[in-house]
């Protein structure tokens, strides 16, 4: 792909897909569910292509389809495997058919802030985690942060009982559908792109989510506010096909695996400032957002905590002692 037409797919793939690879280019469809904007994994993804379009042109080209243009998060690594898409980043909550290993960032209130989360993954413990799928014909490439997640109903939530009783939508993970059941709520696995819509027409009346997804599907507009109970993380692993991965030349998949990895080095570095953006622009556009006392928020952990133990067996009380050591 050339500079130009390089240029043209980035603006084009803010919205969709799009097919301007030159013929002998190595087509790499990468599908996501998020927006570009003021969120991680979409500035991360359009990051990726733009690189590899540069530094690889001619050998390799790469097609972004954000926003479940293409797949949505439910489908897409089956359409992985049979070889329609090469690069996904799906929440880590959305892996549970192919393992379990990754229960453990589901877990609330496992990780005091997403710099605990980055040292947890950048252990040995979390690096092996990468090949966790393999012998499924999944590889991780890299964890993408998103954020700690938030939660926002149609009705002030201040403490857990404010909860009790009402449906939350939550992403299809045993471990948060136990959550949401331990504060007396009801969860409704939805898929992402069919979110708004259910809150608006209260099909459910809340949700837990990050900053920039909050944000960038604007449920802070059919929601009464967020509360800011960072109870939880919400990140990706970029993913790819064994077959696909093992089918590349040694010297193109060298190079694509240094751009992956300094993609994934720089952007998490500065999930911070997207997130403290994605925050800032709700609050800028009249969404609320309320902050909890010390007192309140040891009350939604007292709350959600229990579900630790009736996940220990599947992550391993091994993988939490180390994952709580990046907490000191
Ligand atoms: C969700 O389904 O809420 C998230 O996993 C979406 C995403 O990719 O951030």
């Amino acid at each position: 792909m050339t500079a130009a037409a390089t240029a043209m797919a980035l603006s084009l793939s803010a919205t969709a897909g799009f097919a301007a690879c030159d013929d002998g280019e190595i087509v790499v469809k990468f599908a996501h569910v998020t927006n570009t904007d003021k969120h991680p994994k979409g500035i991360a993804a359009s990051l990726l292509q733009e690189r590899v379009n540069n530094e690889m042109n001619g050998v390799m080209c790469m097609e972004v389809f954000p926003n479940s243009t293409l797949y949505n998060d439910d489908q897409v690594l089956e359409a992985m495997l049979q070889g329609d898409v090469q690069f996904a980043a799906p929440s880590l909550s959305k892996f549970e058919q192919f393992t379990k290993v990754f229960r453990i960032f589901d877990l609330p209130f496992m990780f005091k802030d997403i710099a605990a989360v980055d040292a947890f993954q950048n252990s040995e413990t979390g690096q092996a985690m990468k090949e966790s799928m393999t012998r499924r014909g999944l590889l991780g490439l890299g964890f993408w942060h998103n954020g700690m997640k938030q939660m926002s109903a149609n009705k002030p939530l201040l403490v857990p009982e404010d909860a009790k009783g009402l449906k939350f939508r939550v992403q299809n993970s045993d471990v948060l559908k136990a959550q949401m059941a331990a504060m007396g709520a009801s969860p409704q696995p939805m898929a992402f792109s069919e979110v708004y819509g259910a809150l608006q027409t209260g099909v459910v009346d809340g949700q837990e989510n990050t900053w920039s997804n909050i944000y960038g599907q604007k449920f802070f507009e059919v929601q009464d506010g967020t509360t800011e109970t960072n109870h939880g993380v919400l990140d990706y692993m970029l993913v790819t096909s064994t077959d696909w991965w093992d089918s590349l030349p040694e010297d193109v998949r060298n190079q694509l695996a240094t751009i992956v990895n300094e993609v994934t080095e720089s952007r998490n570095a500065a999930v911070g400032e997207v997130d403290d953006a994605a925050r800032q622009a709700i609050l800028d556009a009249g969404g609320v957002i309320r902050e909890l006392t010390p007192e309140q928020r040891n009350a939604w952990l007292v709350a959600m905590k229990p579900v630790w133990d009736e996940f220990e067996g599947d992550v391993g009380a091994d993988n939490i002692a180390a994952a709580q050591s990046f907490n000191a």
